[in-house]
């Protein structure tokens, strides 16, 4: 499968975040965007017109991080910031079928994601109704963090299951952890740190397809 590599704007300057999107832009596939609400994990992350304010051709992939994705708003304030795919994840407290069925009847991709101690089949349940699966390598909350190599379980059951969908694997992805990602089944790369820590972010996404291509 093609690998899609998706820099996360969460370690980005945020002063800055058109120029660093704009900067990447060539060389990604999609731009991931954290957004947490303090409830769900401690931190809070960008505002919906901070996401709508980012002028590019990439794909808008936000993540939610947040308890009630539908009742308190997340879902339609990045909508209207552009989303072209939303992830929820299954421990938040609004129903999730219902937010699939919202987010898919708005035009949008809907995915599904889980903690790294949450088990696989709070997912399965939705499958057959999801554009993608999104499985956390970290506990969400904070980039920078170590990845956790037993979640790459969950990819491989998947994977076994669903040959052609799209699985995107977020936290502690570096040159060689991506290797093992995408040897699991992974084929859509979050990362953060990896590239938007490093003074060249060109070189950065480049070193982590070729490492990824690799692996394949
Ligand atoms: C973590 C976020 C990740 C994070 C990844 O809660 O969902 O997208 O930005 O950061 P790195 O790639 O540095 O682990
Ligand atoms: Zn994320």
């Amino acid at each position: 499968m093609k690998i899609k590599i998706a820099p996360s704007i969460l370690s980005a300057d945020r002063n800055n975040l058109q120029k660093e999107v704009e900067l990447i832009e060539p060389h990604a596939d999609l731009v991931h965007v954290d957004i947490m609400d303090g409830k769900f994990v401690p931190p809070t992350t960008f505002k919906p017109e901070e996401i709508k304010n980012i002028h590019t051709s990439l794909p808008k992939d936000v993540h939610l991080m947040v308890d009630h994705p539908l009742t308190e708003g997340y879902i339609d304030n990045y909508l209207d910031a552009g989303a072209q795919s939303i992830t929820i994840h299954t421990e938040c407290k609004d129903d999730i079928l219902e937010c699939i069925k919202y987010i898919k009847a708005k035009g949008c991709k809907a995915a599904l994601t889980v903690k790294p101690d949450t088990s696989l089949d709070t997912i399965l349940l939705y499958l057959e109704k999801l554009d993608m699966v999104l499985i956390m390598s970290v506990n969400p909350g904070y980039s920078g963090q170590k990845f956790i190599p037993e979640v790459l379980e969950k990819i491989k059951q998947l994977r076994k299951l669903k040959p052609e969908l799209d699985i995107e694997i977020d936290g502690g992805i570096n040159p060689q952890t991506i290797k093992e990602a995408v040897q699991a089944g992974a084929n859509v790369i979050v990362a953060a740190s990896a590239i938007f820590d490093k003074e060249d972010r060109i070189a950065a996404i480049r070193e982590l397809r070729a490492s990824a291509e690799q692996s394949i």
